[in-house]
């Protein structure tokens, strides 16, 4: 069963914004390799992400924060091999873009050159404001990302919802209007109390995609080994499983095994 309209043949940034101002929610999943990425692309995901999650979902890192620009770039291409469809969207990781502007647009300019990618996404507000225009200036598309940035864990401290209190969420609008006004085509808000996710999808013309950000926004992102239920670890409020893969798979595994054991498999069918 599909409910997408599907009318965009090949998604862009202009398709995003169209589909917000005709009320059409935006399905967003991250990916990081050639074969899952081919498999959500088909399913008729709008917007692929390559995120930086990779580092703990990949590579097993507590923290977004050891992942390097070179392993992103390997990442998104491998991604972008098995799209047709979707926009494919790329994490810039933890230390390419906050030290100045001309790091950021090399930084940006590796992964749009080396990996083939449509666009990319950062962490912050004002901060990187002008890591973010350069950026833009040279042509490439840029996400924005406000809330809990999970590249700002040990500012933070805690994975906890960010701007509950007045003073962060009203820093919060005003980086988002800023976000919309030096040219982002859209936005990730993680982690924010629903209501205020709703007020800024309503301020700002950009497509705002929440996670853990409640229904009022334009559309949703979750990382796809936790939605395909791949582990049982990690259980935040937001995340809705769809399968219980860490199930599936490990008694798939199991049955293997059981069979090699007991000379089951391979049977004459399946040799030469
Ligand atoms: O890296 C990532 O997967 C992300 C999403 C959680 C939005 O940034």
């Amino acid at each position: 069963m599909s409910v997408a309209k599907n009318t965009y043949n090949r998604v862009t940034t202009n398709s995003l914004l169209k589909m917000k101002a005709n009320g059409e929610k935006i399905s967003m999943l991250t990916a990081y390799d050639f074969t899952l990425a081919g498999l959500v692309d088909q399913a008729g995901v709008d917007v692929i992400l390559v995120g930086d999650s990779a580092s703990n979902v990949i590579a097993g890192h507590e923290t977004t924060l050891p992942i390097t620009l070179d392993q992103m770039i390997y990442h998104a291409g491998a991604v972008i091999r098995g799209v047709k469809r979707g926009l494919v969207l790329v994490d810039l990781p933890f230390g390419a873009y906050q030290g100045d502007s001309k790091e950021a647009l090399k930084s940006a300019i590796r992964i749009m050159k080396e990996s083939g990618a449509h666009a990319v996404k950062l962490e912050g507000g004002f901060q990187v404001k002008s890591s973010i225009e350069r950026i833009i200036q040279a042509g490439i598309p840029v996400m924005g990302h406000l809330g809990l940035t999970p590249q700002s864990i040990y500012k933070f401290g805690t994975y906890t919802v960010r701007a509950k209190e007045e003073a962060e969420a009203n820093q919060l609008i005003e980086d988002a209007k800023m976000l919309e006004e030096v040219g982002c085509f859209g936005l990730v808000l993680e982690k924010v109390p629903a209501k205020l996710a709703e007020k800024i999808a309503l301020i700002v013309s950009i497509p705002v995609i929440g996670i853990g950000a409640g229904n009022g926004v334009d559309g949703q992102v979750l990382v796809l080994h936790d939605m395909l239920g791949m582990s049982k670890e990690f259980s935040p409020r937001f995340l809705r499983r769809y399968l219980d893969l860490h199930t599936e798979i490990i008694g798939a595994i199991q049955q293997y095994t059981n069979d090699v054991k007991t000379k089951d498999f391979p049977n004459e069918s399946e040799q030469y």
